[in-house]
């Protein structure tokens, strides 16, 4: 580049994380439209925008891969999410997605996360990402279709394996959302909708994945006593598709299973060279989801984040309130029903050895539609790279991005996302590396984090001096598309 050029935004003198894991160094980054077009000694080069980065850092945009945003995005600014720099998330996980379902009645827990009846009105897929093209979300959008979505399309009850017309019903369901554009299938095995499919139910479905180029991921079976048989049923669905599983939320829950994330990643690490496998985990010790009655054994403190008949009780510890009103923790967790919760029952050994192991990805899991949510959804991120990487020093900073960019862009194939590299999605992320710290606290969770300083999706500004411009520049990935765009 010998004469002055022209771009839209030129980001001057910063920190270059390139997402690879590569230390940074210093230099200048060059926009045009929703491209990243240069990268190096741009200082001669004219900018409709300059945006002076000094003493700052700059990463492509954060991926959360772990997401229940399938109603948010379509509703809100997303400013949980853009205030921690994160640019994309992959939505429907958990075997819970928004489509393709139409309710005639209130949704099972845990479809109740994501929305109420009024929400479930997409009966097709391609109805769901035609209303994200419509009402273009504040971050871009990859969306998987939810086993228990499925189940609760097609079935009469949910207590029973699918029969083979059923199966045939479910298999036709997916294929729709496959052609719409989804990059995969989640489960859910471990909720009451799903309980009762057999592996192989999931198998039949799975199967239609592959000539789809898409993905699985699942919420096993179990992450307590019985996390090991769990994953070998992973490895299988994975291995009869032949298709990438992603493990959700990977942890070891309960009292009795402390330490044994050990054994885990081992498993893990050992099957991981015979077939494609990712997994994801957010960086606290305390997991949340609905109130379950079964779970209340294995964590010694509950907090209800959310409950339809008692909204008081939100915010509140459970053992509290059932010595308040004289009854046991399963009476108590009864009446609070249909409830959300935090269970405080993980170990931060674990929590640590998981983050650590240098094929996690990060997923906040966060629940956007909860009262009183889990920190991840405000903190997960900015948490990651101050306190984890930073102050404890799990990892570099370099390497904390790695696992929120690259790592995620390439296991769930977005394409041309991920990285700081020429002709890459402009998805930024301006930081301060020395500051950059998750506020929110289970006593206070909806905190913004501090050090975020600007964060741009498809070139466009989306967070910027503490607060949401408004801008919705973000776009639902389809699967085909992306992969067009590959070859
Ligand atoms: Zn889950
Ligand atoms: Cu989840």
């Amino acid at each position: 580049m010998t004469d002055p050029d022209t771009c839209d935004l030129l980001i001057q003198r910063v920190s270059l994380f390139d997402g690879s894991g590569a230390p940074p160094y210093v230099g200048d980054l060059a926009v045009i439209d929703d491209k990243i077009v240069v990268i190096g000694d741009l200082h001669n080069w004219r900018a409709r925008e300059k945006v002076d980065g000094q003493g700052l850092a700059l990463a492509p945009g954060f991926i959360d891969v772990h997401t229940h945003d399938d109603r948010a995005l379509l509703i809100g600014d997303m400013a949980n999410k853009t205030s921690q720099g994160v640019t994309s998330v992959v939505v429907g996980n958990c075997g819970i997605s928004l489509a393709p379902l139409s309710l005639r009645a209130a949704p099972p827990p845990p479809l109740d996360l994501i929305g109420t009846q009024a929400d479930y009105t997409y009966p097709t897929f391609a109805e769901y990402m035609d209303a994200l093209d419509r009402q273009p979300p504040a971050v871009n959008a990859a969306c998987l279709v939810g086993h228990s979505t499925l189940r609760v399309g097609t079935m009469d009850r949910l207590d029973r394996p699918a029969t083979s017309d059923e199966i045939a019903a479910m298999r036709a369901k997916l294929q729709e959302a496959l052609e719409a554009g989804a990059i995969g299938l989640s489960t859910g095995l471990d909720y009451q909708p799903a309980e009762a499919a057999p592996t192989e139910e999931v198998q039949a479905l799975a199967q239609l994945l592959k000539p789809a180029g898409a993905i699985h991921t699942t919420h096993m079976r179990s992450e307590g006593d019985h996390v090991t048989e769990a994953m070998d049923e992973a490895f299988a669905i994975g291995k009869s598709a032949d298709v990438p599983v992603v493990i959700s939320h990977f942890k070891v829950h309960g009292k009795a299973n402390f330490g044994r994330s050990v054994e885990t990643l081992a498993k893990f690490d050992t099957q991981r060279l015979r077939q494609p496998l990712g997994l994801d985990a957010y960086p606290y010790s305390a997991s949340s989801t609905v109130l379950k009655s079964q779970e209340l054994s294995e964590a010694p403190k509950v907090m209800v984040t959310w409950s339809t008949p008692h909204p008081e009780a939100t915010g509140r510890m459970l053992d509290e309130l059932a010595t308040e009103w004289g009854c046991s923790l399963e009476e108590a967790a009864k009446r609070l029903q249909p409830a959300g919760a935090v269970y405080f029952a993980m170990d931060e050994a674990d929590v640590r050895r998981i983050l650590s192991y240098p094929h996690t990805m990060i997923g906040s899991d966060g629940l956007p539609h909860d009262t009183h949510p889990h920190p991840r959804l405000w903190g997960s991120f900015p948490r990651v790279l101050g306190h984890y990487a930073r102050e404890v020093g799990l990892f570099p900073m370099e390497e904390a991005i790695r696992r929120m960019t690259s790592l995620p862009a390439e296991r769930f194939g977005l394409t041309g996302r991920g990285r700081l590299k020429q002709n890459y999605a402009a998805d930024l992320v301006l930081f301060d590396p020395q500051s950059v710290k998750d506020r929110a606290t289970f006593e206070n969770p909806k905190q913004v984090s501090d050090g975020i300083v600007a964060v741009w999706v498809n070139g466009k500004a989306v967070w910027r001096d503490g607060r949401p411009t408004g801008a919705r520049p973000g776009r639902a990935l389809r699967r085909q598309q992306m992969q067009t765009a590959l070859s």
